[in-house]
């Protein structure tokens, strides 16, 4: 099999995560006789300096040209002052528009060798298995009109955003967060704001003409407010959550608690005509440049890169397994607290550790099938 990877490692902690990941999808396509093809292109504030655009069109046309994106992360302090659409960000969101996948599979689970990583406790989180399925392509991310409105003086007096969904934009995820129950713990568990916006209100309508395609999937609806409680008391009573764009967005990072790091959380980008995948965490400026990060969002990325664009599930589940082969040793990267007297481990360190745990496995697996 060939697969065309176009990397793009941004900035920050971006470039640190994504060599980890690439580390395994090597190992896989060496041991297992894959061609894997990676080229690398500039995104983000690297761009920006670069060529003066966050996203130039030559990694545009790359990126459309390949079988699947792997990002690490855009952002960068000295950018902070620039209007929305000048900044590094506006680069990874005009990406995605042009990809086109509109679901944005976000999972969160409290796997037992990282129970003692969460600040909640062990008996809350102990079985969590979330799939969040934000809404990429729509709402206030993209939204017009948008833009300030100057006073006579050309100060900003105020500033406007517009939500909009059409049933055509909510029926498409919907159904993808469906098929994704199905394989699942058969439930869905809708989230807006359906109290107050009209956008929520036609989500809800046509989140409920979807679920009668799906009887053998249990649906509730949850405004997003008491969902952000409910991920903290109660994270077990949810498989799938389904929502929009920027709801996504914050209960995602919410839902790292339960793993106990953002650096632990993985997505996949599909429905369009390039995936793309991308670890959930920013650019981390506070640790960047450290050897510090945890690539294992990252690295999990590149696992949902091999099952959802490959079609190849058991390689993605050997890299799947080999993380938790090491986390179970008890190995930390610093933001998993690492127990007191134990050292904490350098993106490099884990990212190696997770490499060779990989290649344990696949020999192990290679031999059994040759005998
Ligand atoms: P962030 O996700 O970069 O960091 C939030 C916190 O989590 C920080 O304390 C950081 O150190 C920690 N963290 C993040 N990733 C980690 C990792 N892999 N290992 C260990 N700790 C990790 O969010 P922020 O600080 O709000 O934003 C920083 C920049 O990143 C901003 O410019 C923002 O717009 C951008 N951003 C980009 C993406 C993306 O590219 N997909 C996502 C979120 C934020
Ligand atoms: C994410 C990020 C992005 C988003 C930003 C950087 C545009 O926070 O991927 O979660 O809001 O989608
Ligand atoms: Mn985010």
């Amino acid at each position: 099999m060939k697969l065309k990877i176009a990397l793009l490692p941004g900035d920050g902690v971006g470039p640190e995560v994504t060599a980890q990941a690439v580390k395994a999808l090597r190992t896989i396509a060496d041991l297992g006789g894959l061609d894997f093809h990676f080229r690398e292109y500039p995104v983000g504030g690297i761009a920006i300096n670069a060529t003066g655009s966050p996203l130039p069109s030559a990694t545009l046309d790359a990126c459309l040209e390949s079988d699947a994106v792997l990002l690490g992360a855009v952002g960068a302090r000295e950018y902070d002052s620039l209007p929305p659409a000048s900044r590094p960000e506006a680069g990874l969101l005009v990406l995605r528009k042009a990809l086109g996948g509109f679901a944005n599979l976000r999972p969160a689970i409290s796997h037992r060798a990282i129970a003692d990583c969460s600040p909640l406790q062990s008996q809350i989180i102990a079985g969590t298995d979330i799939l969040v399925v934000r809404e990429l392509l729509g709402g206030l991310y993209f939204g017009e009109p948008r833009g300030f409105e100057k006073n006579d003086e050309g100060a900003k007096a105020a500033a406007f955003n517009t939500m909009r969904y059409s049933r055509p934009e909510i029926e498409r995820v919907a159904r993808i967060a469906f098929d994704q129950a199905m394989q699942r713990r058969r439930k869905v568990t809708s989230v807006d704001k359906a109290n107050v916006l009209e956008t929520s209100q036609l989500w809800r309508e046509v989140v409920n003409e979807v679920a009668k395609d799906y009887p053998d999937v249990e649906i509730e609806h949850l405004y997003v407010d008491a969902c952000a409680m409910h991920l903290m008391m109660t994270p077990r009573r949810f498989d799938v959550i389904l929502t929009e764009n920027l709801f996504g967005d914050i209960l995602s990072d919410e839902a790292a608690v339960i793993t106990g790091s953002l650096g632990m959380l993985p997505s996949a980008t599909i429905g369009g005509n390039v995936d793309l995948y991308e670890p959930v965490h920013g650019s981390a400026p506070d640790i960047a440049g450290k050897n510090q990060a945890n690539p294992i969002g990252a690295i999990l990325s590149a696992a949902m890169l091999l099952r959802h664009t490959a079609g190849l599930d058991a390689e993605a589940a050997e890299i799947e397994r080999a993380v938790w082969d090491v986390l179970k040793e008890g190995h930390r990267t610093l933001d998993l607290k690492p127990p007191v007297g134990s050292k904490a481990l350098s993106t490099t360190e884990m990212g190696a550790l997770i490499e060779s745990a990989l290649c344990d496995r696949i020999s192990r697996s290679l031999a059994y099938h040759a005998v």
